[in-house]
């Protein structure tokens, strides 16, 4: 019989000695100094490290801190800022809404960002998961926080045996009858640590957890059967092709469209991406185009095939396009990951 009250406490426990250092991350040892955490950072954070591990996102958190120290300096900087310095973070719907939700804050909470759950609900890109994770830490309400390493805290200890997704809304109700008032900001980012770092996906260090004692799983030995998962679909693959047009010591962009994949962010001219029957006559100019390779993307509808094409132009052949329209770069680093494989390709070829 799982007793939740003495769960909560050897939790809290357990992250007073082990949880991660952040930097964003205020420390009980902190808080005792007098220090709070920052919503604006913490939101930050919240929306960089989904989809991706921490130590990824961290850097880009330090960037954009540096950078825009204040909601309203990251609302007052062009978008295109934002997007270029997002890439390589993926998820690109994610780099604009959080543009227009800085903006929002300036104009609609004149700068200072909200941390009730309700009116974080109302903001651009806030799902329930970053809105309970904000209110949590930075207005101290005792909310649900549930991401995919509490699914598999919670799956475990229960031995939740409904797959996921599905079973989701079943998984968050368990979750939510350990949540208590006390410190529970600390309390969701320790059950995140301990996904994280204890209850791992493959060989879970159960010897050290502070839970093992109310885990069914671990009485069961059957750890690493839960969460149980729906069986997915393979994803279809895609093909295209992209054009590295060189000239002097850079190389061709464009600006994508804001609706579709990759909304809004720079990239190298393509084809459409399709079947393998598409049409590769979508090539900036007519070239003699050399075949460098072919680079692979795993998107989350598709897993995409690009073979990357080569060539060199001098600026005099350049004259019967439209300049205003052509962007010439040397710097792949504003690129999203899937043209900077292929940049990368032209420069281990040349
Ligand atoms: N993953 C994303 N946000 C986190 C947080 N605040 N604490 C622990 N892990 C996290």
């Amino acid at each position: 019989m799982q007793d939740f009250s003495a769960m909560h406490g050897a939790l809290l426990r357990w992250y007073d000695l082990q949880g991660r250092e952040l930097p964003w991350r205020v420390r009980p040892k902190d808080r005792a100094r007098g220090m709070s955490p920052n919503p604006y950072k913490i939101w930050l954070s919240e929306i960089m490290s989904q989809q991706t591990t921490l130590a990824h996102a961290t850097p880009y958190w330090e960037r954009f801190t540096a950078e825009f120290p204040t909601v309203i300096d990251l609302a007052n900087c062009e978008r295109e800022t934002v997007l270029s310095m997002w890439a390589g973070l993926g998820y690109y719907a994610r780099a604009r809404n959080l543009h227009k939700c800085a903006v929002t804050v300036r104009d609609e909470y004149q700068g200072i960002f909200p941390v009730d759950e309700a009116s974080l609900l109302k903001l651009p890109g806030i799902g329930p998961y970053t809105a309970a994770t904000i209110a949590a830490i930075c207005g101290d309400q005792p909310t649900n926080i549930v991401d995919g390493n509490v699914e598999r805290v919670i799956s475990r200890i229960f031995t939740y045996e409904d797959p996921l997704p599905k079973g989701k809304k079943g998984l968050r109700n368990l979750a939510a009858t350990l949540v208590k008032d006390e410190r529970p900001g600390d309390y969701g980012q320790a059950l995140m640590d301990l996904g994280a770092t204890i209850c791992t996906v493959k060989n879970p260090k159960c010897d050290t957890c502070p839970w093992t004692q109310w885990c069914k799983s671990h009485c069961e030995g059957t750890q690493t059967n839960y969460p149980k998962k729906e069986k997915k679909a393979p994803l279809p693959i895609r093909y295209g092709y992209a054009y590295i047009l060189r000239s002097g010591g850079n190389f061709l962009v464009e600006r994508r469209s804001d609706k579709g994949l990759l909304g809004g962010m720079l990239g190298l001219p393509t084809s459409e991406w399709g079947d393998k029957s598409i049409d590769h006559r979508a090539a900036p100019i007519a070239r003699n185009w050399q075949k460098l390779g072919q680079v692979k993307h795993i998107f989350t509808h598709f897993d995409l095939r690009l073979d990357v094409f080569f060539a060199d132009v001098e600026a005099e052949n350049l004259s019967h396009l439209d300049q205003n329209s052509l962007i010439w770069t040397q710097d792949a680093s504003a690129l999203p990951t899937v043209f900077r494989k292929a940049v990368r390709l032209a420069m281990s070829e040349r």
